[in-house]
């Protein structure tokens, strides 16, 4: 684990001096990572650990450069870059080794601060166990996300929580509009209009265009990068390197989901659609999702049942009054029509500790191993009320 970390340094290409940011990773069977050097994004390749020194090829540009690094007491005291094709060595400068800290990324959305209850708690709970949290909500509005992109990249994560309420059945528009290419927007209705009119499906730029005012000039046409969004980010540093092809990569954070519903149609059940959309669109993103939660949310409005008030039935007529039960030291509860108590008062204490034991559990199994690594156990962080 002693290698695990970020390395910065300045080298020279023949275009001139690069800073690179080098992060080092202890995996299950060896050490792995990437390096960042301005808009380059390499996967390190033959990373290998001889006494104090890390040595690892990266392709820069046109060259392959073998980076060794030699750590003592927690410092990177020496580093040098050999270019493959020449066999040129050089020193690295300004070198700097911070050793590795977890890191937790929560991206959330509200309407009315109950799922941000959540991720907060989510984001103490991170905190109790001193590890770096961003914490950022996610809105419709261009000007939140600007600025956001180099802290929003899944890559420099070790967990990815993802959280939104339910509105009409589904997680709020914002989370569709940046994690989809596209979706809501014209494209099916051009595609269905061509094909109508007997022409077939034309694919080129003038008949797949993003949504207006949400691409900007020549974006996300055929054979071109996905379509980039006036809001939102790309989540991950690498895409696939020709259109459709395939884009493993070799990192993929942890996962949560998690999501506040008022259950007024259906119950707890209407939770697990909002919940599997959002572990697939962070799984479409690399990161391995291993636990969900979801708890009720006070409804505001005419769905949301205060203290004492009974729901009012369809048909007409009145619910009779609800039974009084009994805890061992004298609490009364009174039952609630609803499938959880007290829909007037949540999210509650008690479900922000379930929110904050899921995170402790998960950060105490996964992440603090007898070596450091992170563990390989098939374990799942579930809780849904
Ligand atoms: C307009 C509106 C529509 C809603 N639709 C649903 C729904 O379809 N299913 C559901 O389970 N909850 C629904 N809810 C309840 C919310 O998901 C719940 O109150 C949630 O905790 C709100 O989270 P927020 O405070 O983070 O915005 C709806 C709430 C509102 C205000």
């Amino acid at each position: 684990m002693k290698f695990a970390g970020t390395y910065k340094f300045k080298f020279l290409l023949p275009e001139g001096g690069q800073q690179a940011v080098v992060n080092v990773r202890a995996n299950d069977r060896a050490y792995e990572g990437e390096v960042i050097c301005g808009r380059n994004f390499q996967i390190l390749e033959n990373v290998v650990v001889r006494k104090d020194t890390i040595s690892f090829d990266a392709t820069i540009g046109q060259d392959v450069h073998t980076f060794s690094i030699t750590l003592k007491d927690g410092t990177a005291v020496d580093g040098k870059d050999i270019i493959l094709s020449t066999g040129k060595a050089q020193a690295l400068t300004d070198l700097v080794f911070e050793k590795k800290k977890f890191r937790a990324l929560i991206l959330y959305c509200t309407m009315t601060k109950n799922t941000e209850k959540i991720a907060r708690a989510m984001k103490e709970s991170f905190e109790e166990y001193k590890w770096d949290v961003t914490f950022y909500r996610m809105t419709m509005r261009p000007k939140d996300w600007e600025g956001m992109q180099d802290k929003l990249y899944f890559d420099d994560y070790d967990v990815v929580a993802l959280g939104s309420p339910i509105v009409a059945g589904y997680p709020l528009t914002v989370v569709n509009k940046v994690f989809s290419a596209g979706a809501g927007g014209d494209l099916e209705r051009v595609v269905t209009k061509q094909v109508e009119a007997g022409g077939g499906f034309q694919a080129n730029k003038d008949t797949i265009k993003p949504p207006p005012g949400e691409g900007g000039p020549g974006q996300g046409g055929p054979g071109g990068p996905p379509p980039k969004p006036v809001i939102g980010v790309d989540w991950r540093r690498k895409h696939c390197a020709y259109p459709g092809g395939p884009s493993q990569f070799n990192y993929r954070p942890l996962g949560i989901v998690f999501t506040t519903y008022g259950g007024g149609f259906y119950g707890s059940g209407e939770c697990k659609a909002t919940l599997a959309a959002l572990q697939l669109f962070l799984e479409l993103q690399n990161v391995q999702v291993i636990g969900q939660f979801a708890c009720v949310g006070k409804e505001f409005g005419p769905a949301g049942l205060e203290e004492g008030e009974k729901p009012m039935l369809i048909d007409g007529g009145e619910m009779p009054d609800p039974a009084v039960y009994e805890k061992a030291d004298g609490t009364k509860i009174t039952a609630s029509y609803f499938f959880h108590g007290e829909p007037w008062n949540h999210p509650n204490d008690k479900d922000v500790m379930k929110a904050k034991i899921l995170i402790s559990d998960l950060v105490e199994d996964m992440f603090q191993t007898y070596d450091g690594r992170r563990a390989q156990v098939n374990s799942e962080y579930i809780s849904i009320s």
